[in-house]
């Protein structure tokens, strides 16, 4: 028999869980296709931080708010939540055993250790200007004068050079369309099931994935030739992984290599460019923003380089529009669980094996904790207001033991590079009143075809 816990102690019996009305066959697919994040919290409003949807045929039952954001922290929220199912699709597509997103517990601990190093800022330490570098390479090959520019398209190139550079020593720029393409169709299709498991079958999306499997199976062979040279100070995420696997190959088999290594692409690569091409649309819609932080961007880089640990203390407004647009643009709308047994959640039995969504971001967007909650307002995350920190208001990066382990060397990628784009570059949103128009699949973000025209250089 399974236990039965609760964070809040139950004096009756459980609440019934109300169901969200949708369509026969495809449920609340609809709702969830326009727009995720407004749609949890329009639930949330109507139904409580409890209640069901159907996607597709498929039953969740999703815990949202401050409730569920907070209770995902707590022990018991890691002891009742497991993200296996979730990944095992993506495990299984591989032929590996198991991914660092989809273990729980002591084997999960025990992949982050390995990695925890790699992806953290210690990564990039000292490392600043040589970001700059990439930034200002990527403005010269993708952010011609003139022209108009497809953002996302062109922070994905961004976020590639970077990542590849900074976290495994090589920019895999000739891949960057294939890892697209795979990444596409693995959230779409094996993760977040939104789309039917026939395109997989698809030529474009195998060749796409061999390709992948192809720059791993490189890596690999980079690492062998280069073994036993580096010193411990330069080594990166991929010689970590590697010394894993042949010190602890339980914990790190050969079969999980190739995808541990082309991991950083899958986590980062989507992630920060839809967050960066939200940013250039919020800050270039908002001029008094903008001209906030061309202030602070011309003061950061006049001496030509970049004082690592004064960074953040030199770019508040830019800060502020980089959480601000993370609050009302979160990537990670919720996130997906298993309930490992029976819980009581706020007055409701959830039952084991139940599948969940945790609607973390729902806070956002309320004015409980965000007055005037549409509005894009900079100044929100400072000192006396702080808003962000109400517990449970903001969550970004996730929640719990999965938060984001790359979340703040993402930190710094995104503000310098944030800071470089408005230092360099003369942006214009065309037309003047241009609304964005945004895409939910697989990760929510600006559409594919938002543009933006490249006036000329700043500097
Ligand atoms: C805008 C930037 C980013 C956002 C908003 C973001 C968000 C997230 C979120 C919400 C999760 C948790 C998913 C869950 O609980 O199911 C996560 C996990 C993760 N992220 Fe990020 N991420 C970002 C950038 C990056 C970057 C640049 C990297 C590294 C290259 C990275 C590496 C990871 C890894 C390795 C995990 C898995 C952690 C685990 O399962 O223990 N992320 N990220």
């Amino acid at each position: 028999m399974s236990t039965i816990t609760d964070s809040v102690a139950p004096q009756t019996p459980p609440t019934r869980t109300p169901k969200v009305p949708g369509l026969p066959l495809i449920g609340n697919v609809l709702g969830m296709a326009k727009d995720p994040a407004q749609f949890f919290v329009d639930c949330y409003r109507k139904y409580g931080p409890v209640f069901r949807v159907n996607i597709l045929g498929n039953n969740y039952t999703t815990i949202a708010g401050v409730e569920a954001a907070n209770f995902m922290g707590t022990r018991e929220g890691r002891e009742c939540l497991r993200s296996k199912e979730f990944w095992e699709g993506l495990v299984a597509e591989y032929g590996a055993t198991r991914s660092l997103t989809g273990e729980d517990g002591e084997s999960h601990k025990s992949l982050r250790d390995v990695m925890k190093r790699g992806y953290s800022k210690e990564s990039i330490k000292g490392r600043y200007n040589e970001l700059v570098e990439l930034t200002d390479r990527a403005f010269v090959r993708d952010w011609p004068v003139g022209k108009m520019v497809p953002v996302v398209e062109a922070m994905q190139y961004m976020v590639v050079d970077q990542l590849g550079t900074i976290l495994t020593g090589v920019a895999p720029l000739e891949y960057v369309k294939d890892i697209r393409v795979t990444i596409l169709h693995i959230l779409n299709v094996l993760v977040t099931r939104q789309r039917p498991k026939f395109l997989l079958k698809f030529p474009r999306y195998k060749k796409a994935k061999a390709r992948v499997q192809e720059l791993g199976a490189k890596m690999i062979a980079d690492y062998y030739r280069t073994a036993g040279q580096k010193k411990d100070e330069d080594k990166n995420l991929i010689d970590d992984v590697m010394e894993a696997h042949q010190n602890h190959p339980e914990i790190m088999p050969a079969s999980d290599l190739i995808l541990t290594l082309t991991g950083p692409y899958v986590a980062g690569l989507d992630t920060v460019a839809n967050t960066t091409a939200a940013i250039v649309y919020a800050v270039l819609k908002h001029p008094e923003v903008l001209a906030r932080i061309h202030q602070e961007v011309d003061v950061l880089f006049a001496s030509g380089t970049i004082e690592e640990d004064e960074l953040f203390k030199k770019i508040p407004s830019l800060q502020g529009a980089i959480m601000e647009t993370m609050r009302l643009y979160p990537i990670a709308v919720a996130q997906m669980r298993t309930a490992t047994r029976d819980f009581m959640f706020q007055g409701h039995l959830i039952p084991k094996d139940e599948l969940l969504y945790v609607g973390t971001s729902v806070p956002h967007f309320m004015e409980e904790y965000y007055p005037e909650p549409t509005r894009f307002d900079i100044d929100r995350f400072q000192k006396p207001r702080a808003e962000h920190l109400q517990p449970g208001a903001y969550s970004p990066y996730g929640r719990g033991p999965h938060t984001c382990l790359g979340k703040s060397l993402a930190e710094v990628q995104i503000a310098l590079s944030m800071a470089r784009l408005f230092y360099k570059l003369d942006l214009a949103l065309e037309p003047a009143d241009y609304t964005l128009k945004t895409k939910t699949a697989p990760t929510p973000g600006p559409a594919m075809d938002f543009k933006v025209r490249v006036r000329g250089y700043r500097h």
